[in-house]
Order: C-alpha cells, then structure tokens, then sequence
C-alpha cells in the first residue's frame, strides 16, 4: 500500500479526452500536464465533428500550440464522408492514431453519427489495412441507458471476427459485461477505463450533475470489475479519462450534458480510487505494484498505439505524494466567461509533481 502514498511514475497517457475547441480548449489543455500526462488521445466530436485530415492537423497545431510538450494523437469521427481514400490519407498523415464510431444520437455530438455499421465495412478493410485503431462509443442506440452497454457487446464481437487484425478499443468500458468481452476476444481488442468510472454508481449520477456521464455508471457490481481490470496486468486495460468539459449553464439545466471533467486530476483520482477499492476490500493489495499501475497508466496504452517504440521512454517522470490539496470547486477562464466544475470539487488529492 505505501506505493499509493509516494510514488515516481513515467508520465500518464490520456488515450481518450474531450479537448473541445475556441475558449474551452483554451481554459482545460493546460490541464493535460497538471494531471500528469505527456500523451493525449483527442476525440474528434468537436462542432462540426473532425472529418477531415486537413481539419485534425489544424486542431493539432492548435492544441500544440497551447501545450507544446505533449504529444497528441489525433482521431477522425466516422461519417458517411469517410471513405478507404480518406483513411489512406488519414495513415499516411501519422498524426492520426483512430476513428471513433459514434452510434447516432448516443451522446455529446454524436447527432451526425453512424447509423448503420454494415455501410462502414470498406472502410473497417482499409483501417485494418492502414493499421488504424478503431474507437468505439459502444452504447447501442434507442436502449435503456443501463442496457446500452451490454447491448453493444454482440456488436464488438461481429466486428472484431469480421476483422480480427484490426485493433479495435472499447472506450470508457462501463461493465463487467464490457470488461468479460474484451477479455474474450483476442490482443488487438482493448478497452480504455474512465478515473470517474472508478469511483461511481448510477446512484452518484442521479444524485449530482457533474457525475453524469456517458455511458452512465453502472452498479457495484461493475465497478469493481472495472476496478480489477484496471490493476489485472493483462495489458488489455488502459487509462483514457474521458475527461469532457462543458460550461457550468449546460450542465446545470433540465437536459444536463453528459461528461465529467476530470483532466488536471487524472492521475491522483486513478490512485484514490485504487486506494479506496483497497480500504473496502474489492481488490486485494497485492494487484497494487508498480508494474501493474504503470501499465495501466502509460505503457499498456503507448504499446497498444505503437507510440512508446517511435519515442524510446519519455524523458520526464511524474511524482505523487500524501497533500491536502482539494480539487477546486471550479476552473475559470481569465475573462471569467467561461466557468467548468471539476469532478469530485472538494475532494482531497494527492499532489502531483514533475521530476
Ligand atoms: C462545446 C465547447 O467547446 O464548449 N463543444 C464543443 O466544442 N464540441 C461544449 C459542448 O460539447 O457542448
Ligand atoms: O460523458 C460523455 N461526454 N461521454 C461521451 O461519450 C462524450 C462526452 C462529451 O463529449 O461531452
Ligand atoms: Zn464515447
Ligand atoms: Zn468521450
């Protein structure tokens, strides 16, 4: 257990957050390095959704500009408009990494998504071909939220038969369902786990806005099955944060946005939910080592994106201890017109430094 009271990491890798665009871009990517990342996968579900090669080097540069340290990853949203040509552009750009499959109308953005998997099957040959990953939002559409998930299992199953080459990851997994699939299927499948998934029930959601994500957390049950995963040293479970801001007025209004913003916390909320599913006797000390919390937060993931064999092992280290610092009840940009509220405002942390 001490080693969730001081600790040196290499830096974590982000393989899934919400960077947004114009002044929420600007206020929460400095936020990327506070948490303790060096590596952020972006998700392309921005207004309009990023179609295009040209659109992601242009947010890329963007976010470069504001956080010139880390290394992004970028991804494209799929969309009728994509075709094996684009992918091929998209391969040879190496600045794209994956393709989110949004299922229409499932979450944030995702109105101009994929109706239709069937249709995307040329396109799935030319990832596969262009060693591309496939990132999917899996929530099948028009079920009851707290099926939506488990529904969308069948659906990981067909594609990753139809193309078992193609590397294939089930962001935010949210159930012991979702965690037993990706377990079942082969090493190109994997699933990205959530630090807010960590922590929360469905009972948390329905009691507080800013625990109100997509896809919704689930029960016990399948939060200590995400917890287990995240510490069973399979390689098949990384950290991606989801982390997914939005200003105070969409949350706090009859039809809440879904998302929990968890970017300059991500590493020290990972450790406190660890700590806690210990104290309550869901994972046994043991699991806790060095090798398996670095695996789960940078290396499984850098392996998975053929990223850590380009670049060697980062430069920098990452260093938490025992603090009383509390995560702030917001974030503001300097205007003051843009105001977000971080998940679990108040809560004790850890400090994080860079070595
Ligand atoms: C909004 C933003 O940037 O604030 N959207 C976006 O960039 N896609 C927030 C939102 O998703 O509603
Ligand atoms: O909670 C979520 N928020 N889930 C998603 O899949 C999208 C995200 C967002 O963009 O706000
Ligand atoms: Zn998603
Ligand atoms: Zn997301």
């Amino acid at each position: 257990l001490t080693v969730l009271e001081h600790i040196e990491l290499p830096p974590t890798a982000d393989l899934h957050c919400h960077l947004r665009q114009d002044a929420m871009m600007h206020l929460v990517t400095p936020y990327i390095e506070k948490g303790g990342c060096d590596t952020a996968l972006v998700m392309p579900n921005l207004q309009p959704p990023i179609t295009q090669v040209s659109q992601a080097v242009a947010y890329l540069e963007a976010l470069s500009q504001i956080a010139p340290q880390v290394k992004f990853l970028m991804t494209l949203y799929l969309h009728p408009t994509i075709t094996p040509n684009v992918i091929a552009e998209a391969a040879q750009s190496k600045i794209i990494y994956g393709v989110k499959l949004y299922p229409a109308g499932v979450t944030t953005n995702s109105q101009d998504g994929v109706l239709d998997i069937g249709q995307y099957y040329p396109v799935f040959e030319a990832m596969q071909a262009h060693d591309l990953v496939l990132n999917l939002h899996g929530e099948t559409p028009d079920t009851e939220v707290l099926q939506a998930e488990s529904a969308f299992v069948p659906t990981l199953h067909t594609l990753h038969a139809a193309f078992p080459r193609l590397r294939i990851v089930l962001e935010h997994v949210s159930t012991a369902k979702g965690v037993e699939a990706v377990r079942q299927c082969g090493p190109t499948v994997a699933a990205t786990i959530t630090a807010h998934h960590l922590f929360m029930t469905t009972e948390n959601a329905e009691q507080d806005v800013y625990n109100f994500c997509k896809p919704i957390a689930k029960t016990l049950k399948d939060r200590i099955a995400l917890l287990r995963a995240a510490v069973d040293g399979s390689g098949k479970f990384f950290f991606g944060s989801d982390s997914a801001p939005h200003p105070i007025a969409s949350k706090e209004q009859s039809n809440a946005a879904a998302g929990c913003f968890t970017q300059g916390w991500t590493t020290v909320l990972v450790f406190d939910a660890l700590k806690q599913a210990i104290e309550n006797g869901w994972i046994s000390n043991h699991k806790i080592t060095q090798e398996t919390l670095e695996g789960f937060l940078s290396t499984y993931g850098k392996q998975f994106y053929k990223i850590d064999e380009l670049n060697g092992p980062p430069r920098r280290r990452i260093r938490l201890e025992k603090s009383d610092e509390t995560i702030p009840k917001s974030i503001e940009s300097l205007s003051g017109k843009l105001e977000v509220v971080p998940f679990r405002r108040g809560e004790q942390v850890m400090s994080l430094s860079w070595l």
